[in-house]
């Protein structure tokens, strides 16, 4: 067995270093392990070509995202940590994450795989979305996300705490399946599907989950709130879900070229306003 260890962290035995090194240093001695900084990589943004579709194509792009996604196909789990920049995660995480849509209906090699996400904040109560973000990445690699946890500490090694390494060492044992899936996110209400904090509230009481879509309704009970989400499983994250909006991807790609005269009148008079200015 091999796990992978991703770290979105430009900083040297920073926070995130530590934390995926502690969870892969908790699994048993036999569990081959191996880590990759994703800030190492060179991994471009995606140019939006839509070359990579329909299904089955590779992105034109050549960089290390094959790389990347090889050494994840190689495992049988991954570890993902990133920091919180800016209330959401490191930038790799959103830039390698856009490049997954190459991915989208290639789920061989992924699925199935557990994953444990890891974000660490600095400042209380500025985690923002990252925990949302890096598991968003991991669901869109078609991972199945078994747990996560958030950690605030600033400079680096502040997150070596008793309680934290107590919490990775049990993110390591629900990886290697020892111990049951489960989700927790500080008292919050979590999406039944998707395990997503990240909830629309309407005024009708009618909860939307932002990141798989699932709907439900909130109810008071004394003075509990609670959200009965009517799916169990998140379906746009479901792999039918996945292979679904590859096709719909695909669609939208077919109805350009197929319209491409029509919007290219349409778009031509933009030509006009060139006003852009670039650094010498
Ligand atoms: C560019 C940048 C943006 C940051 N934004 C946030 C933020 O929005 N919220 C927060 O709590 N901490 C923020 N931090 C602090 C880091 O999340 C924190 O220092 C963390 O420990 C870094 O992890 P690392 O040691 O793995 O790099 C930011 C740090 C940097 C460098």
């Amino acid at each position: 067995m091999r796990i992978l260890g991703l770290v979105a962290s430009p900083r040297r035995l920073g926070n995130s270093e530590i934390l995926a090194k502690e969870i892969l240093a908790s699994l048993p001695d036999e569990i081959e392990k191996e880590m990759i900084r994703l800030t190492d990589l060179a991994i471009g943004p995606c140019r939006a070509c839509y070359a990579c579709l329909p299904a089955g194509k590779d992105c034109v792009l050549e960089d290390d995202l094959d790389f990347l996604l090889d050494r994840i196909r190689a495992a049988d789990g991954v570890v993902i940590v990133s920091p919180c920049y800016f209330l959401g995660s490191h930038t790799t995480v959103k830039t390698i994450g856009d490049r997954l849509i190459s991915v989208l209906a290639d789920q061989a090699g992924f699925s199935g795989k557990r994953c444990v996400t890891a974000t660490v904040y600095g400042i209380p109560d500025w985690e923002g979305y990252a925990r949302e973000a890096v598991r968003n990445f991991a669901r869109f690699l078609h991972l199945e996300v078994v747990g996560s946890m958030a950690v605030q500490a600033a400079n680096p090694g502040e997150a070596v705490r008793p309680e934290v390494l107590a919490q990775a060492a049990e993110l390591a044992q629900r990886l290697i399946g020892a111990a049951s899936p489960r989700e927790e996110a500080a008292g919050a209400i979590l999406c039944k599907g998707c395990a997503s904090s990240l909830l629309q509230v309407a005024r009708s009481g009618e909860v939307r989950c932002v990141m798989c879509g699932a709907k439900g309704r909130l109810s008071q009970d004394g003075g509990e709130i609670s959200a009965a989400f009517a799916a169990e499983e998140a379906g746009r994250f479901s792999p039918e879900g996945m292979e679904e909006h590859a096709r719909r991807l695909a669609q939208v790609k077919e109805e350009y070229l197929a319209n491409r005269g029509e919007l290219f009148k349409i778009r031509k008079p933009y030509e006009n306003y060139d006003w852009w200015v670039k650094p010498r």
